[in-house]
């Protein structure tokens, strides 16, 4: 992005400077919310730096208009909610960011003269692109893991860091010092990035835009079996706190955190001099790619800590140390043309196809163009020369182009109004950036994820037919839509490979079985964009058919209170996609019921309770205690579970009793369960 408006800022005055300052805050503020809070930046980092040293240096001209609460006051992110806050034994802070061999030596300068000497040592590491964290050690146990968050307070995260392997629990040390308090970077290998980005396309999640994003996010997740299920590594690069131990050089600090078990920066130099400094900084700029993981550049540190001390900090920064950044990789070449590729969710992705260009490592030759209002913003267009880079040193990406060298040929690029791959009509709802195939059920791009959802335990539930048996049937071309999963046989299903006589045929009881789902399920199983489980039931209570919903108009849809225009418009159009009709007709002659619909979920005096009854009851028959539990709301279930609220005991009661107690599950009797419905019974 470039800057929004121009003004040579030399003449800038006063009054436009407090102008573009306020604009530049706002700016940066939402960036700093799509990066910190929703881990998914919408531009570059080059671009964010661009934006954040305007604000720095329009501050620097005009320092009376600096504000406490302007981006350039502060280290980081506010905690999010859903963790506990901690507060750091010391303030984690930034660092300071150089460009240029130049400002590196006025860095040098500004060190060498606070200190009152020509040189001194140095100790290089290369900048990790993670995500920075603090680990205490209390008497050489892990205690504490927590992201840095606004530097003073960050969020308690151990239980994802105790799942990182290359964090010790306990430290080697014999007699490890009282407590330590280490900084590091939680990151994650550039394969890793790739496996988990390929997992969420799969899925139809959104995609991380970059390995410190996916690093980011693993960390920060409530639920850390799933910041287990990714790999991160992670590094030590200084020490923030210690009682007990004390140390002469920062180089001393890393050798005492590898002897304890604790890994730190992969790639570490020592340098006596300037151009030492200068050579390790060219030399890992030239060899960033090699690496497995994502650098930024080479950060420097004075290594004696007692010239730390002298040097002290900044609010923001240590004085006695900068990030050497490097530039992003980037390469100009020529856009040929725009294609669109239609995902597993129906969305349509602009991809630019590009005059191959090696770049940052790889030969690239299409890159993503996101969506629609992307291409419009960036103005690209095609047929023009574009710069092209790559994200997260993985994915990549059309930066902007180059209008200086247009001839005047290029076109502009339009979103089809029908999908390249099923001919159904394209449509991007209002609010949405991404346009989307409305031929969710016949459309073979979306095919498989459907077959997947209509399966789905909430939708047809059909038991046994999972991805592996999808993708065969699929490749075997003996399905390709739902509809065709009713015309198979038992001898088409034993042409699924390891499929066994018996697995054929329960597989073909379940999808036959599946005919007679409620119409709310047959409704949620059609995929309908927007069209949820909780809609589905709502739709079919009002409707009572199949028929009667494919025959609403979008004013009638809007009469009901849970439907906006937006879910109005989504179902309208995707009954009158062709195709889909076609999928529909042929579910029809299979026999799938159409018309008679599940009770809804009753709101009542027992909603969000789930009973699990054992043993006789004096009152009534279990299957009548049963049916009371869902009138009145609550939820009967026949086992017994961590998520079981009441297990209501009768005479006699059975196992389920025993497994009650052994996970400490509530127990009642007959008569306190009648006390908790009350009135109603
Ligand atoms: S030293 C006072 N060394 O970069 C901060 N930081 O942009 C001293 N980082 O917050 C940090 N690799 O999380 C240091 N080898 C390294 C690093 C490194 C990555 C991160 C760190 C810091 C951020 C600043």
């Amino acid at each position: 992005m470039g800057k929004l408006f121009e003004i040579p800022e030399e003449k800038m005055t006063r009054k436009e400077a407090e102008k573009r300052i306020k604009e530049l805050r706002k700016i940066i503020e939402y960036h700093n919310y799509r990066y910190y809070v929703l881990d998914s930046p919408e531009i570059s980092d080059a671009e964010y730096d661009e934006l954040y040293r305007e604000l720095v240096h329009l501050e620097e001209m005009f320092p009376e208009l600096i504000t406490s609460d302007s981006p350039t006051q502060r280290v980081g992110a506010p905690p999010r909610k859903g963790f506990e806050t901690v507060r750091h034994y010391q303030k984690m802070l930034s660092l300071q960011d150089v460009f240029s061999f130049k400002e590196l030596d006025e860095w040098f300068e500004r060190v060498e003269r606070a200190l009152g000497m020509k040189e001194t040592d140095y100790v290089c590491e290369v900048k990790l692109d993670g995500a920075a964290v603090a680990l205490v050690f209390k008497k050489g146990v892990l205690v504490r893991g927590a992201t840095r968050g606004d530097g003073e307070v960050g969020e308690d995260i151990t239980p994802n860091i105790k799942t990182i392997r290359s964090i010790p629990l306990k430290l080697l040390a014999d007699n490890p010092p009282e407590l330590i308090e280490v900084r590091g970077e939680a990151y994650m290998s550039k394969d890793e990035f790739k496996r988990i980005n390929k997992e969420r396309e799969e899925k139809g999640e959104p995609l991380f835009a970059n390995p410190r994003n996916a690093a980011a996010g693993s960390l920060r997740q409530l639920d850390s079996s799933i910041t287990a299920s990714r790999k991160l590594t992670f590094a030590a690069h200084g020490l923030g706190y210690a009682e007990g131990v004390s140390f002469s050089s920062h180089y001393n600090v890393l050798n005492f955190f590898k002897d304890s078990g604790i890994p730190i920066t992969p790639v570490v130099k020592y340098c006596r001099t300037r151009e030492e400094v200068k050579e390790f900084c060219k030399e890992w700029e030239d060899k960033r790619h090699t690496l497995a993981f994502e650098i930024d550049g080479v950060v420097i540190k004075v290594n004696r800590l007692d010239y730390q001390n002298a040097l002290g900090e900044t609010s923001k920064a240590p004085r006695w140390a900068v990030a050497y950044k490097f530039p992003p990789e980037e390469k100009v070449t020529r856009l040929v043309d725009i294609m669109v590729s239609v995902g597993r969710t129906g969305a349509l992705t602009p991809v630019a196809i590009l005059e191959p260009v090696f770049v940052a490592g790889s030969t690239v030759s299409r890159a993503t163009l996101h969506n629609e209002d992307e291409i419009k913003r960036k103005d690209v267009r095609i047929g023009d020369f574009v710069i092209v880079r790559k994200a997260g040193d993985v994915i990549p990406e059309v930066v902007a182009p180059v209008p200086s060298r247009r001839t005047g040929k290029e076109s502009f690029f339009k979103m089809p109004d029908k999908c390249p791959v099923c001919g159904s009509d394209v449509i991007r709802l209002e609010g949405e950036a991404i346009s989307r195939c409305t031929g969710g059920i016949s459309c073979p791009a979306q095919v498989f994820n459907h077959i997947i959802h209509w399966g789905s335990r909430s939708a047809m539930d059909i038991d046994g037919l999972g991805p592996a048996v999808v993708t065969q049937l699929l490749d075997k071309k003996l399905i390709s839509t739902v509809a065709d999963l009713y015309f198979l046989t038992v001898d088409d299903l034993l042409k699924v490979e390891h499929f066994a006589d018996k697995a054929a045929s329960n597989l073909y009881d379940a999808i036959q079985n599946s005919k007679d789902r409620p119409l709310n399920r047959l409704i949620f199983g059609l995929g309908i964009r927007h069209v949820g489980e909780h809609l589905s039931k709502v739709l079919a209570s009002f409707y009572g058919s199949l028929d009667r919903l494919m025959e609403a108009t979008e004013e009638e849809l809007l009469e009901i209170e849970e439907v906006g225009p937006k879910i109005a418009t989504s179902i309208v159009t995707f009954f009158k996609q062709a195709h889909n009709l076609e999928v529909i007709q042929k579910l029809r002659r299979a026999g799938v019921n159409f018309g008679r619909a599940e009770k809804m979920i009753k709101e009542g005096p027992l909603s969000g309770l789930t009973f699990v009854f054992t043993g006789a009851l004096k009152s009534m028959s279990r299957a009548e205690a049963e049916e009371l539990t869902e009138k009145l709301g609550g939820k009967a279930s026949s086992s017994v579970s961590t998520k079981t609220d009441y297990v209501v005991v009768g005479e006699s009661p059975g196992s389920k009793y025993e497994k009650a107690l052994a996970l400490g599950v509530k127990t009642i009797s007959e008569e306190e369960f009648l006390d908790l419905i009350g009135e109603e019974f």
